[in-house]
């Protein structure tokens, strides 16, 4: 996959954005506050359908207006054919996706265009509280399998209702009992998307890791649920794991007004031989573990796809050792890559197109 070109109009800080990449290697370069994770936020939207800081759609737009516009143009390795990409964002009317100047839907327009994204908040991933890791799951899942997009909305929507419900003086019973076989039904779905994600990327995780830290400990992602203690794909077992478990809390939900179980409670653990990371990891481990986590999803997306993804390596590289930052280049040598950096990093690809941010305002280096 690469991208030819991006448009911006009231995004973030952008009134007017029009610039053109390298299909190697990009350097964006500038001062604190100048917009430089801007861009890539905006390239990576049209891979997820949602910032990777995780904020509303509202704040997308360039303060004091009421919408945006964001258009990519790229091509897939094996076509000369350029695809364009268009979203509307809006502060009063519902998003609009345009794929090639048809109107689409979330799930056929996404999976359109692939990248990876790595940015400083990776690195809390570990450490951080579960449901950062839940969403970094789902925005992954969503771009790889663009199905998930709609059931995981589903399923939020039916937690929410149901919560509403059980925070009702008495919760009519017909009714939770339809909500619950709607919690279950989705919920299974939800589980099974997100565990198969974590069963295809663990082993070129764990290779990865291994090559990364010469040898050493070996790493383990899992998928961890209340439901269960190792993962099934089979829709039947989950789906009766998980009646059983809303049964064994139905007291205790009616008591605290909540839904107690469910993949909105689930999480991803990371292992290195058999000891927790989150207890036990040095810093320079957890690095090298979210490196190849990162890697893992590349190598994923194009073993799915036959296409590389764009890489968006937004602030990180200072975050890196040379070590590091070597493993990293040895992997995406064929790989579209977008690198921002401060204007106090020295960074220097041979070949590379580099750009200056000032103010919002980019110039080609
Ligand atoms: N909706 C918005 N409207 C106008 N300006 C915005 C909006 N959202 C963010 N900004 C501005 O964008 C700037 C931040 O841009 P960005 O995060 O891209 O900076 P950066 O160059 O990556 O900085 P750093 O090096 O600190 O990471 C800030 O000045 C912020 O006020
Ligand atoms: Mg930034």
């Amino acid at each position: 996959m690469v991208l030819k070109n991006l448009k911006l109009s009231q995004f973030r800080s952008y009134p007017y954005l029009d610039i053109s990449f390298s299909p190697n290697t990009n350097i964006i370069c500038g001062k604190n506050a100048q917009g430089k994770t801007n861009i890539v936020e905006a390239i990576h939207y049209f891979s997820t359908l949602k910032s990777h800081r995780f904020v509303s759609d509202k704040e997308l737009i360039l303060t004091g207006k009421d919408s945006a516009q964001l258009q990519i143009e790229f091509q897939k390795e094996q076509s000369e054919r350029r695809h364009k990409m268009k979203i509307l964002l809006s502060k009063s009317a519902r998003r609009e996706l345009y794929l090639n100047e048809v109107k689409e839907d979330n799930a056929s327009f996404l999976g359109g265009f692939h990248s990876v994204m790595f940015s400083p908040e990776d690195l809390n991933l570990i450490k951080g509280d579960k449901e950062q890791r839940r969403k970094f799951l789902d925005a992954d899942v969503c771009q790889i399998r663009p199905r998930y997009y709609k059931i995981l909305k589903y399923y939020n929507s039916i937690l929410r209702n149901r919560n509403k419900l059980l925070k009702e003086e008495n919760p009519n019973p017909e009714l939770l009992q339809v909500y619950t076989e709607k919690l279950v039904e989705f919920g299974t779905e939800v589980i099974i998307y997100r565990a198969l994600f974590v069963e295809r990327l663990k082993e070129t995780a764990k290779k990865i890791y291994g090559e990364i830290a010469n040898g050493g400990e070996e790493l383990n992602l899992r998928y961890e649920s209340e439901l269960f203690d190792h993962f099934v794909e089979d829709k039947s077992v989950i789906r009766s794991c998980f009646y059983h478990h809303l049964e064994k809390v139905q007291k205790e939900e009616l008591l605290f007004r909540t839904t107690r179980v469910g993949p909105h409670r689930d999480d991803l653990e990371f292992y290195l031989d058999d000891k927790n990371v989150k207890i036990y990891a040095s810093q320079g481990q957890q690095r090298t573990i979210i490196l190849a986590l990162k890697l893992s999803e590349l190598l994923f997306i194009k073993e799915l796809t036959g296409s590389y993804p764009v890489l968006l390596l937004d602030d990180i590289l200072s975050e890196l050792d040379r070590d590091r930052q070597e493993s990293l280049f040895s992997y995406i040598r064929n790989c579209q890559t977008i690198i921002t950096i401060t204007d106090a990093q020295k960074f220097e690809v041979e070949g590379a197109k580099n750009f200056l941010v000032e103010q919002s305002v980019v110039t080609e280096l």
